[in-house]
């Protein structure tokens, strides 16, 4: 929103265009956007809306279809929102898409980013008082919901944020909204529940304030039948962050940092039920119950993430460029952190609570996705250095079955982008069973950092290929530094953590030989890119990879893919063996490399043809083997990280070979923000 920062229409357009591009990765089946009037002299008091089935690019092509639009007309204020959508209530398709409407006037129109889990009841009320609907989404009640508070209000001048804190005492679910409406030209009002949402602010000139206070309000609405019934406090101006003097300022809202970032990095992280209103150019925040964080102001923070690193480079897709940075990625994770000359390991967030983790009765490693595979490559490394019981745990799967989690215990949530909603209700499951709980997670500022009492960012950069890569090894090593931090003090573990420290410093020049393999495995895709099937076997301390490398196949060539752990191999994946079905055997010189050997035979023995990941070094194997892939030897618990990156190769070179687009894989999110 620009506030006397004259704009043309055409540069309006681009800057939401491009901030949806920047934003495609968390969901890309539809867009839309609403902007001002027309046309010049109605600009302000009409909102034109347009919406569009598809990415974002056929939504900018649409936008330049409509003739009724001048691209030169000039905005000195001006409040534009935008939306690209990922399916969770409804079809993919225009009607469907955001913004929602509340009637076909567009007084009040709304993006959302969550679920509301009570869409169904409040839609019936709102049926039942003469709103009719147009599209199957949850969000339209909400846009229908801010029309019937503003239709039955008690006073004229009511303002549009009351109207936003009168609308979401009635939901449920989780959500990040911004609202717009020709009632209130030039305003806009965001608020959030679960679901993450910043705000950039720019301006040539010094801000009144870099702490915005917060201005609580006191009465609370328990219903719909309420709703309209309480008189609210007008706002205190004094609480505002404006430009001084009143002069050019310019607000983003997002719910991710990447979408401004190439504006501002100067931004402020909505909490949970803030409502963030700006009016005038004037920024204020306000909220009717105490905030979790008990913070009576949002600070601005200054961003140290740049544009070029969320950019592609002269790489042809984000996951590539993402597999190519592991060398550095991985570095970063440790800087600072490692002392390779004192064997030592200061992980800042935890050490804290370093003493009650000792004392613990075991450990709880929960995520989703790869999140969840860094959690059982690294179990086995934990129990050791750690010599406390540890689970894993897939979230959904945690709640489903209400596990028993006691105050004792110390419950880790790994989470790329600290905003996968089945992470952070395990992680507030925990939370309200007292246990400690430690986020490790890739954004700062993100839900589940905030919510946890103590934590590890992974530092691995921005992620944006929905496929997880760089994260992945950057989450093991976290969790690696987390066992040898924990084992500092423990005499008989002496030897075997210098030899992980070791192998830690050496990692990003292994890393570097593993991803000069990249041409070897682009032949192996063209072997195998026209098959329906690839079986990706191992076990011990490489099971996860096998785990992460069949998803990452699955995610991005939509082959079928499994993981299989080898000791399992004769309860059952044995019959899939034969001639045709191809399969990728991880075997490396660990504890394991016997029984390795043993799988080996049985897959032989069937004709199966294995394509075999070993050491260098490896003579037995490759004589068995149909094809292998050398990699460098490393400490046996660190070896998961460069077996994988060959796995994370094959399934990009498989899905350009097999014509899919790598960064966005369909029916898939980067982010799932929703149950
Ligand atoms: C989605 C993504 C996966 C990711 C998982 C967990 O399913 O597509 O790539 O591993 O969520 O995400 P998180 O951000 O919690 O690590």
């Amino acid at each position: 929103m620009n506030y006397r920062v004259p704009r043309t229409r055409k540069e309006i357009f681009e800057t939401l265009i491009k901030g949806l591009q920047r934003l495609e990765y968390r969901g890309y089946d539809s867009a839309g956007v609403a902007i001002d009037g027309h046309n010049n002299e109605v600009k302000e008091r009409h909102i034109q809306l347009v919406k569009k089935r598809g990415n974002v690019k056929a939504l900018d092509e649409e936008l330049y279809k409509q003739d009724s639009m001048d691209l030169k007309v000039e905005f000195e204020t001006h409040f534009g929102i935008a939306h690209t959508r990922w399916a969770t209530h409804g079809v993919p398709n225009a009607v469907n898409s955001h913004p929602q409407r509340s009637d076909k006037g567009n007084e009040f129109v709304v993006i959302h980013n969550g679920i509301i889990t009570n869409y169904k009841d409040l839609r019936k009320f709102l049926e039942s008082k003469g709103y009719e609907f147009e599209s199957e989404t949850d969000t339209e009640t909400i846009a229908k919901l801010i029309k019937y508070v503003f239709d039955n209000r008690e006073t004229e001048d009511i303002t549009f944020s009351t109207l936003v804190e009168r609308v979401i005492q009635q939901l449920e679910g989780a959500f990040a909204l911004v609202f717009k409406s020709i009632h209130y030209p030039g305003e806009a009002v965001a608020t959030r529940r679960g679901s993450p949402l910043l705000i950039g602010v720019r301006s040539k000139y010094k801000l009144s304030t870099e702490q915005i206070p917060i201005l609580y309000r006191t009465r609370n609405f328990e219903n719909v039948k309420n709703i309209c019934k309480t008189r609210m406090k007008r706002l205190d101006s004094s609480t505002c962050l404006h430009a001084v003097g009143d002069k050019a300022v310019e607000f983003f809202f997002a719910s991710d940092a990447s979408a401004i970032i190439e504006h501002t990095n100067r931004v402020i992280f909505l909490e949970d039920d803030d409502i963030a209103a700006v009016a005038d150019g004037k920024l204020s925040i306000h909220r009717v119950k105490r905030s979790a964080s008990d913070d009576p102001s949002r600070a601005i923070q200054t961003l140290q993430m740049e544009l070029q690193q969320i950019m592609k480079g002269n790489f042809s897709a984000f996951m590539q460029k993402e597999i190519f940075e592991q060398p550095e990625s991985v570095f970063n994770t440790m800087r600072g952190r490692v002392n390779f000359e004192t064997n030592t390991v200061l992980l800042g967030g935890l050490k804290d609570h370093l003493k009650e983790i000792r004392r613990c009765r075991r450990l709880i490693v929960i995520g989703c996705g790869t999140s969840y595979h860094a959690a059982v490559a690294t179990r086995q490394v934990l129990e050791e250095l750690t010599e406390l019981p540890v689970m894993v745990e897939l979230a959904s799967d945690f709640l489903d079955r209400n596990t028993p989690v006691f105050r004792d215990d110390v419950c880790f949530f790994i989470s790329q982008s600290g905003e996968t909603a089945d992470t952070l209700l395990a992680l507030r499951y925990c939370k309200d069973r007292r246990a400690l709980t430690v986020g490790v997670t890739n954004t700062v500022g993100s839900s589940i950092s905030r919510e946890t009492d103590c934590g590890v960012h992974i530092n691995a950069g921005p992620e944006i290929g929905v496929a997880s890569t760089k994260a992945y090894t950057s989450q093991f090593i976290s969790l690696v530094m987390f066992g040898l931090m924990m084992s500092e003090d423990r005499i008989s573990l002496q030897n075997r953590r210098r030899e992980i420290i070791c192998g830690l410093q050496s990692l990003p020049g292994l890393i570097k030989e593993v991803l000069s393999l990249d041409e070897k495995i682009h032949d192996l895709a063209l072997e195998l890119y026209t098959q329906r099937s690839l079986l990706v076997m191992g076990r011990g301390y490489n099971y996860a990879t096998c785990l992460e490398g069949a998803l990452k196949i699955k995610e991005i060539t939509y082959m079928h893919s499994e993981g299989i752990l080898a000791g399992e191999l004769k309860h059952g994946p044995l019959a899939l063996i034969d001639k045709q079905m191809p399969v990728i055997m991880v075997i490396m010189k660990d504890p394991c490399f016997a029984k390795c050997q043993n799988a080996l035979q049985q897959v032989t023995a069937r004709q199966g043809r294995p394509i075999i990941l070993c050491s260098r070094d490896d003579t037995e194997s490759s004589k068995f083997a149909y094809k292998t892939i050398e990699l460098p030897h490393t400490v046996d618990c660190l070896q998961g990280i460069l077996s994988v990156i060959p796995l994370q190769l094959l399934s990009f070179h498989l899905a350009v070979l097999r014509g899919y687009d790598v960064d966005f894989p369909r029916n898939l999110a980067k982010s799932v923000t929703v149950e």
